[in-house]
């Protein structure tokens, strides 16, 4: 799949951005996800080689995660849903973009489900239908290592992806030696874990920035009584064609890092890491 060989790394004199893979999602999503690299420093590009791309949540088997074959939960609405539904509507406006971040990050957000009964383009149903905006992976800098950026403009509150990847127990979760890509996630009152070191989807590669400018809810649209967290992402403000997407890791994911971070944002709360790099 590669669509250059190694010889990318040794071609510096163009100093250009080159494509190492023209869609690392391999089809999973409606567009393509290109992944650059750059001639001027060293990316290590071996873990695109094992790495499974799922635009899913899925068990250590590699099926649907949280499948259940008996519907407990849906609403009777007819057509689009009443504010007064039992689902979240309010928090989305027409043409599914966020119309009351508030409301987005107060709590689990309850979107509709395949046996809710409004319809289909009922305004409530918008991360379920997974993401539209394209992106790509590029190479930010040879600390940071890859990172996602925006292929085209996209509006203030648009959702642009869930963290996809492995959902695993606790106890799984501490046997995995690299905890970089792990998400902590919920099913009902359990407290699980996604890991997207091996499957995933382009939010891995999503890095932290102390003025980011993507936000995270939670989100649920099952249709058991035992909801499956899906932690959504959405940007907190008008982006730019070329602007890096970023997200606030938060104070606990810093809390034991040993390395500045590198978000060069005049915000930046944790640069004055304990890292030789600096
Ligand atoms: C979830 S991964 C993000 C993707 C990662 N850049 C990669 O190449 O796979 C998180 C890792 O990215 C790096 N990273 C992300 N944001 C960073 C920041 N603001 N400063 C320094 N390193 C960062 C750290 O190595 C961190 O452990
Ligand atoms: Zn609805
Ligand atoms: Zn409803
Ligand atoms: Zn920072």
């Amino acid at each position: 799949m590669p669509i250059i060989g190694k010889e990318w790394f040794t071609d510096v004199a163009k100093q250009q951005p080159m494509v190492l893979y023209e869609d690392i999602s391999q089809g999973c999503e409606r567009f393509v996800v290109p992944v650059y690299s750059n001639p001027r420093f060293f990316m290590d590009s071996s873990l695109f080689e094992n790495f499974k791309y799922t635009s899913r949540i899925i068990d250590v088997a590699g099926q649907l995660a949280c499948r259940s074959a008996s519907p407990t939960f849906m609403c009777q609405c007819a057509g689009q849903c009443s504010t007064n539904c039992e689902c979240s509507s309010g928090v989305f406006g027409e043409g599914g973009t966020v119309e009351n971040m508030e409301l987005l990050m107060w709590d689990t957000v309850r979107e509709c489900n395949e046996y809710c009964n409004c319809a289909l383009w009922c305004g409530n149903r918008v991360a379920q239908k997974g993401a539209m905006y394209p992106v790509e992976i590029f190479a930010r800098d040879p600390w940071c290592g890859w990172g996602v950026r925006a292929s085209v403009d996209i509006a203030f509150g648009t959702f642009i992806g869930e963290y996809a990847g492995e959902l695993i127990d606790d106890e799984e979760a501490m046997d995995r030696h690299d905890s970089t890509f792990l998400f902590e996630t919920k099913v009902g009152s359990e407290t699980l874990t996604i890991d997207a070191k091996y499957s995933g989807n382009y939010t891995r590669f999503i890095n932290h920035s102390c003025a980011p400018n993507v936000k995270v809810a939670n989100i649920s649209w099952d249709y058991d009584k035992i909801q499956l967290i899906h932690m959504c992402f959405f940007t907190d403000k008008a982006i730019r064609k070329g602007e890096e997407l970023t997200i606030d890791y938060g104070e606990a994911w810093w809390a034991n890092k040993k390395f500045p971070c590198l978000c060069k944002s005049s915000e930046c709360r944790y640069q004055f890491g304990n890292d030789q790099r600096t």
